[in-house]
């Protein structure tokens, strides 16, 4: 195992929230990372783009052209970038955009890489922009340019890189400038999972863990899992919990029933967030819109975990949408909180709700 890619400090930093887990669960959760391309369950057609651009690049004996991974959090980003890396035999170094504060910062790193190694910078779209123009040469030619010394002295030398493989992980595609877009040889987009593939997900970790689980237990948590494997993995631990407790240890269809209904999570896999967020639109804003600086303060959470974490997968179930004017209910986000809509004759009935 690479030290750089089992440090977890750095390894699964997220956003805060739902995705921030306890340091024992972090090293659980690196337990549970697929290491190899086979073992990487789901988004079929991106592993076979990969497979391909892997296979090519080793009878070139090449570094693999840089890779952008997009997608919301907890889709497999970070253990794409340790995939490739490891595929090709070579190191992963981890950084992220917040903290590569100045040209130096990534200057530092560059200069340290070893040839065909990856660097894979988590959260890229927050890069500033003055580590973001290093970046260029040194993703295009593989040189990097220092300006040495201060005002009129002030002169600028070239040094030559090796050749590496950037993997960049994104939670915002739209974020990222064109000009950074453009010098990634691929760009892909990570989906939410399928039912099918969660189920799988979860059974592979139940084994790993080392927790008897049966086929029904296991497709109780994968549909409940929002389409993430982290979350999966997260349900499958408090599950493991609440047989242990409750239980005989092991998991059926009833123990994660009733394990997942105490931890709260609903019969579409919605959490607490995710209903408060549903029912402040529905209720406290009659069905929107409603900006989202209003509604992350009205469930007291921060902006970005909204729109990132909670957001995508409401809008893919069809329960949420984004409009220019703010956040929308539709129609099944009544009926899933059981709830009735307010009648759209123009009457707005104040009463309804109270
Ligand atoms: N395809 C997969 N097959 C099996 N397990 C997976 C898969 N994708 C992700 N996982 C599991 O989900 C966890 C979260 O994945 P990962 O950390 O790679 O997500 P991420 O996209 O980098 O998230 P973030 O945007 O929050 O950094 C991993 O620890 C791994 O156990
Ligand atoms: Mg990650």
């Amino acid at each position: 195992m690479r030290e750089e890619f089992t440090d977890p400090g750095i390894g699964d930093a997220g956003l805060t929230s739902p995705a921030l887990t306890s340091s024992i669960e972090e090293v659980d959760e690196l337990g549970l990372r697929p290491r190899r391309l086979a073992d990487f369950v789901g988004q079929r057609e991106l592993k076979e783009h990969l497979t391909i651009m892997l296979e090519a690049a080793s009878m070139r004996n090449q570094p693999v052209d840089h890779v952008l991974l997009a997608g919301p959090p907890g889709l497999g980003k970070t253990t794409l970038a340790g995939i490739v890396a490891a595929e090709m035999g070579v190191h992963m170094h981890i950084t992220s955009g917040p903290t590569l504060e100045r040209a130096g910062d990534l200057a530092a790193i560059l200069t340290k890489l070893g040839e065909g190694d990856v660097l894979f910078i988590d959260e890229i779209h927050r890069l500033s922009r003055t580590v973001e123009e290093i970046l260029y040469p040194a993703m295009e030619d593989f040189q990097l340019d220092i300006v040495v010394g201060k005002g009129p002295a002030a002169s600028s030398i070239r040094l030559p890189l090796p050749p590496f493989t950037l993997v960049g992980a994104t939670t915002r595609t739209g974020m990222i400038t064109g000009p950074l877009r453009d010098r990634f040889g691929f760009v892909a987009r990570l989906d939410f999972y399928e039912d099918d593939e969660l189920e799988a997900i979860v059974r592979r970790a139940a084994g790993i863990l080392d927790v008897t689980i049966a086929p029904e237990g296991a497709w109780e948590i994968a549909r409940r899992s929002r389409g993430t494997p982290r979350i999966a993995n997260r349900l499958l631990r408090r599950v493991r919990d609440y047989a242990q407790v409750r239980g005989d240890g092991t998991i059926n269809e009833d123990t994660a029933r009733t394990g997942l209904a105490v931890f709260g999570v609903d019969d579409r896999g919605l959490d607490k967030v995710d209903r408060a967020i549903l029912t402040a639109i529905c209720q406290q804003f009659r069905g929107g819109p409603v900006g989202l600086s209003t509604l992350a303060i009205s469930v007291g959470e921060q902006t970005e975990t909204v729109e990132d974490m909670y957001e995508p997968f409401l809008i893919q179930q069809g329960l949420l949408a984004r409009t220019p004017r703010g956040r929308v209910a539709m129609p099944s986000a009544w009926e899933h909180l059981g709830l009735a809509m307010p009648s759209i004759t123009g009457d707005k009935q104040p009463g309804l709700f109270s």
